[in-house]
């Protein structure tokens, strides 16, 4: 009876997590005029086409760098991965360029860098610059 139990439980679990990522891009998706349902969305959709994107989305972004760089960019003291707030913004975006392009070798910034675009880079940068350090 207890495996049962828990076996529900890990199940409504999992499908809430499942759902969760649909429902950040829903709440990232400005409002429609008019009742046409949304047409579906991939990951080229989300790629910001300019610099004016909602704070949920900037956050949402700066949050992937959280577990290492602590929240909000800011380091806990005596941690080996460096801080973010407060740096300058370009030499953030500069950084993680060298990363991308390989100039700048590194244990894990190489690959995680690759993972966003000219756009996201100079949002997230301007995002952890605003943060006090
Ligand atoms: C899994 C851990 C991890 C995550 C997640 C991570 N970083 Fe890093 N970051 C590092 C490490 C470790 C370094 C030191 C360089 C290296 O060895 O990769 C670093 C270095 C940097 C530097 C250079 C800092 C300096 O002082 O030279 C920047 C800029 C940076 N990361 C930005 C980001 C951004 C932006 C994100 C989120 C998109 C991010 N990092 C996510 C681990 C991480």
């Amino acid at each position: 009876m207890r495996t049962i139990h828990m076996l529900l439980t890990l199940l409504a679990l999992q499908t809430i997590l499942l759902a969760l990522p649909a429902l950040a891009i829903d709440s990232i998706e400005p409002q429609r005029a008019g009742s046409s349902p949304p047409p579906v969305r991939t990951g080229v959709d989300i790629e910001p086409q300019s610099l004016s994107m909602p704070p949920l989305y900037v956050q949402s972004l700066a949050a992937t760098c959280a577990n290492c760089h602590g929240t909000e960019g800011r380091a806990l003291s005596g941690a080996t991965v460096p801080g973010l707030a407060g740096r300058s913004a370009d030499e953030l975006v500069a950084q993680m360029k060298a990363f991308r392009s390989g100039e700048r070798k590194a244990t894990i910034m190489h690959q995680i860098a690759k993972g966003f675009s000219d756009t996201q880079t100079q949002l997230l940068a301007d995002y952890f610059a605003a943060q006090k350090r």
